[in-house]
């Protein structure tokens, strides 16, 4: 029997039914048409599915919909400003030629951007750290790495330049 859950879904309130079985993967592809979140292998292992709750990156194919009743979700679709200007880890993943087949690159940048939301300032490691569960099959990992490097320092600069204001 469907259940109705409230959520902060890309900052805005969503009241919607659920199945209580149901993933959250499921719920943003299947009923809300949200279709960046990808589903890899469906068991935890590919990271193709990444969102952020509650600030930390997730797993949505194994994430259940019913324990994101008052919680906050970022998904890929949320990143882009409402005039359409791209957030600096996309316009850095196509600059920086991070996206290959495109797959694994919603997942990766959500995992990039749980990373650079606490810590602005990340170490190679720290970075090569935060995508370890996302995997490219296109293997263009010294791209990816480059393209999240690049975008950490242009929010850097960005910040840098406000700040000065
Ligand atoms: S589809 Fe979720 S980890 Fe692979
Ligand atoms: S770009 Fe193809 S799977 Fe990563």
């Amino acid at each position: 029997m469907k259940k109705e859950i409230e959520f902060m879904l890309n900052e805005e309130k969503v009241i919607v039914e659920v199945e209580p079985h149901w993933t959250l993967l499921h719920l943003l592809r299947e009923t809300l048409e949200l279709t960046g979140a990808k589903e890899g292998c469906g068991v935890g292992e590919c990271g193709a599915c990444t969102v952020i709750v509650e600030g930390d990156a997730v797993n949505s194919c194994l994430y259940p919909v019913m324990e994101i009743e008052g919680k906050t979700v970022t998904t890929i679709e949320g990143l882009a400003k409402p005039d359409g200007t791209l957030h600096p880890l996309q316009q850095s993943f196509i600059e920086n030629n991070g996206v290959q087949c495109g797959y694994c690159t919603s997942g990766m940048i959500m995992s990039a951007k749980a990373l650079l939301d606490k810590n602005a300032d990340p170490t190679e490691n720290e970075i090569r750290t935060s995508i370890s569960g996302n995997i490219c099959r296109c293997t263009g990992y010294v791209q990816i790495v480059e393209s999240i490097k690049h975008a950490a320092g242009s929010m850097k600069n960005t910040q840098a330049a406000q700040n000065g204001k």
